[in-house]
């Protein structure tokens, strides 16, 4: 099947998130099964010097924009740069300035990013090339959908698969954006792209798509419902036939303890003995007091409400307080959360190691030098640290949400006695939950000897959630899609 998969970011080429991970490696898996799949990513800068083997194409007559056609790095996956100066030869974030603030045109820049992957989804991109089907991802390719809508412009079209990767960035707009990007003002009504006065791209992807998914079977239904639906679970309930949830995987060439080349040593399930060496070179590198016994805790994470980090900081405290724990984390985000992270860490020097921006070596370092791993994220729609970890032999700590609760197995006697416990999990989101669940992980940990804790730890580096697994759902969906027609929905 000839699929063109449209994402703001790719691993390899620009990355802010889990988004970047999942349009790298599902692509890849599909083109294993022998399909026809191409990518489009804006021409960010930091994209046009990465994209292996580019050569800039003539583009459509007239159009602001051209194609730079090459491969994503270290694979055959074919991949299109929309290379539209004006929009993304930028310094910054895909989304916002160094300053942390949105670029202010952000409507305009991904509706061009829309118009292209458009163009190249009715073959007037001058590839000689159409897709039967058009995978799209997050809010910043929600218009395409609209674009394509055959009732307003009588063409055919391919099919058109909308993935939602995180409901809570929804690329809401000021209601003139409509007149701005020549939107019809007919679409501007609830079962359209209105949502509270605002012109919202993840609705248009959601109402026009012929069908949805997202990146957990529990995500997919705590959306339909008022508490995560983000204002958006009216439209869900409605899209309920057409809504599916499939996990994401993990690419195990990047993050296998067995070959991480990021880490002091390699080690395996078989033999775990470089594991300690890995927690001795993380205390080293963290500042923290180099102490085999104490346990280490470690977090990887965007700093943002989403991650509760700040339920990390309070939970941690008293443990820090009494020297119970360390603790070893790297992020960047929220300017308040940088904050709060590194005054922990100069209140708790030796104890608590901090780095606050983007870095990739040390995300591996924690994986693997942790004794355990934090996730106690207030939703997550699919999480892919918790499932590093788990291959790390550092046992998620997680609050029961979304795909944390589709992976994650509680360390109960009865999951315990019977070999699926493969990490921490609580429930609600609150401080004295996530405590209670570090008790439990602290104790199991200092019981060693008894052997649960090995037999835990191996339970979770004998696990596979591989993306040949996602991937043949995804492809299922591929085929049994028949192009919908539009019925009304309400926010
Ligand atoms: P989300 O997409 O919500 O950020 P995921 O768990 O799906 O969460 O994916 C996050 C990805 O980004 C992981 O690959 C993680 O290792 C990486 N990551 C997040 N923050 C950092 C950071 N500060 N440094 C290095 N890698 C990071
Ligand atoms: C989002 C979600 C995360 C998910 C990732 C990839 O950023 O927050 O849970 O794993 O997308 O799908």
């Amino acid at each position: 099947m000839r699929i063109l998969f449209a994402s703001s970011e790719a691993y390899g080429l620009t990355k802010t998130g889990g988004l970047a991970d999942v349009s790298a490696s599902l692509p890849v898996a599909l083109r294993r099964r022998r399909q026809d799949v191409r990518l489009v990513v804006p021409g960010y800068p930091e994209a046009c010097s990465q994209l292996a083997h580019a050569q800039p194409l003539p583009g459509p007559p007239d159009a602001p924009w051209q194609l730079i056609e090459g491969h994503l790095p270290g694979t055959k996956l074919p991949v299109y740069l929309v290379d539209w100066p004006e929009y993304f030869q930028r310094a910054g974030n895909p989304y916002s300035a160094s300053n942390g603030m949105d670029w202010p045109d952000n409507a305009q820049r991904f509706a061009g990013f829309a118009r292209a992957i458009t163009a190249i989804a009715r073959d007037k991109a001058g590839l000689d090339w159409a897709p039967e089907l058009v995978h799209l991802n997050d809010w910043q390719t929600g218009l395409v959908p609209v674009f394509l809508d055959p009732e307003r412009s009588g063409l055919p079209r391919p099919r058109t698969i909308f993935t939602i990767h995180n409901l809570a960035y929804q690329g809401l707009f000021p209601a003139k954006a409509m007149d701005d990007l020549g939107l019809p003002s007919d679409l501007w009504t609830p079962d359209a792209l209105e949502f509270h006065d605002h012109l919202s791209f993840m609705k248009a992807g959601l109402v026009f798509a012929d069908a949805i998914t997202t990146v957990s079977p529990t995500y997919a239904r705590e959306i339909q419902e008022p508490e995560s639906g983000m204002g958006l679970d009216g439209v869900l309930r409605a899209r309920t036939k057409d809504l599916y949830g499939i996990l994401n995987g993990v690419d195990y060439r990047a993050w296998d303890p067995s070959r991480d080349r990021h880490i002091a040593r390699t080690y395996s399930a078989e033999d775990l003995s470089g594991k300690a060496e890995n927690k001795a070179a993380l205390q080293k590198r963290m500042g923290l007091e180099v102490d085999p016994d104490v346990p280490l805790l470690g977090h990887v994470g965007r700093m943002v409400e989403q991650k509760g980090v700040d339920l990390i900081h309070a939970a941690c405290t008293p443990l820090l307080e009494s020297g119970r724990v360390q603790l070893a984390l790297v992020g960047s985000g929220q300017k308040d959360l940088e904050h709060a992270t590194g005054a922990l860490a100069r209140t708790y020097t030796g104890r608590v190691g901090v780095h606050i921006g983007y870095d990739e070596p040390l995300a591996h370092q924690i994986e693997a030098g942790a004794d355990l791993f934090l996730m106690p994220s207030r939703f997550e729609p699919c999480g892919l640290n918790q499932m590093y970890s788990l291959r790390y032999g550092t046992p998620p700590v997680v609050h029961a949400t979304g795909g944390l609760a589709d992976t994650v197995v509680d360390a109960t006697p009865e999951h315990l006695a019977d070999g699926t416990a493969n990490g921490f999990s609580f429930t609600p989101d609150t401080v004295s939950a996530l405590t209670q669940a570090l008790e439990s992980a602290l104790d199991l940990y200092h019981r060693r000897a008894d052997g649960r804790w090995e037999q835990l730890l191996r339970t979770g580096m004998g696990q596979e959630f591989d993306w040949s697994t996602s991937a043949e759902h995804y492809l299922s969906l591929y085929r049994q899609l028949a192009p919908r027609k539009r019925q009304t929905a309400t926010a």
